[in-house]
């Protein structure tokens, strides 16, 4: 039996994850904890992503992905959707000079088109300005769902190759929302919930999951370094064995 060439390529694995994608979970909790209306945990949700950005750079990772309002958050009431809109659009009013000035480089993913004229226009200038910079890509996944995406990429592949069939994996990833970016290599959940909720269903497979109970308004550097250090301990194995791995340097094991 022989395997697909593709298969027998095994990702690179560095000690520092490089690209960290986090579920921000627990903010409506973390405020009625607190005797607070949920919004003000969405506000103080945004400190911590602040803090962790900053944390990441630091840090040396490459790309941090913050899953900010699924497909499926249009289904909380009216109120709650029109607050997050209105926060988002401060959240970027307030900081893109200042990634701008931090070497970050900031994408915006999801079906952009339900947001208003007004806030489109925010995030394609908001991406123009800092598409140079390298030191840190931070995406934002906005109205974004995995099977959207997935769907996209699809739709968007037949668009541009009619008549062909028995597309490949390598052929549909360039279509995805995160295809400037490596696959993830460290998922951090806060909340305590332990599932995807429909993130990045594509881009996970390999991913190492790291679930923890810190709302995400507590969730700050030293709460990254815990999910990092834990990251460090897994054995990535991508379908090989221990032994295997054992041949290799400690460093490549991760
Ligand atoms: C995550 O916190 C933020 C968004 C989904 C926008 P939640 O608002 O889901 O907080 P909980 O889960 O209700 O505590
Ligand atoms: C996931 O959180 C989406 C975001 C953090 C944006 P939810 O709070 O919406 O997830 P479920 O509904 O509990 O799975
Ligand atoms: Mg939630």
């Amino acid at each position: 039996m022989t395997s697909p060439s593709s298969t027998l390529v095994v990702p690179e694995v560095s000690l520092v994850p490089r690209h960290i994608a986090i579920i921000m979970d627990g903010n409506g909790r973390w405020a009625t904890k607190r005797f607070m209306p949920r919004v003000a945990g969405h506000v103080k949700g945004v400190e911590a992503v602040r803090g962790v950005v900053e944390a990441c750079a630091r840090q040396g990772v490459e790309y941090v992905t913050f899953f900010a309002f699924s497909s499926e958050n249009w289904r909380r009431p009216e109120d709650e959707v029109s607050l997050l809109m209105r926060l988002f659009v401060t959240a970027l009013e307030r900081e893109v000079s200042k990634m701008h000035a931090n070497g970050i480089r900031l994408k915006i993913v999801g079906d952009l088109s339900r947001f208003d004229d007004k806030l489109q226009k925010m995030i394609s200038a908001a991406e123009r300005k800092t598409a140079g910079n390298t030191r840190l890509t931070v995406t934002i996944c906005a109205n974004y769902g995995g099977r959207w995406d997935i769907m996209q990429a699809v739709n968007q592949m037949l668009a541009s190759n009619p008549g062909s069939g028995d597309f490949t994996e390598e052929q549909l990833a360039p279509y995805l929302s995160l295809a400037y970016a490596p696959e993830p290599d460290l998922f951090i959940r806060t909340g305590g919930e332990e599932r995807i909720s429909n993130f990045l269903l594509w881009q996970l497979a390999y991913t190492e999951l790291y679930f923890t109970d810190t709302y995400w308004p507590d969730f700050d550097a030293a709460a990254l370094e815990l999910a990092i250090a834990s990251y460090q301990q897994r054995e990535r194995r991508f379908g090989r064995t221990s032994a295997q791995l054992a041949e290799q340097s400690p460093v490549a094991k991760c």
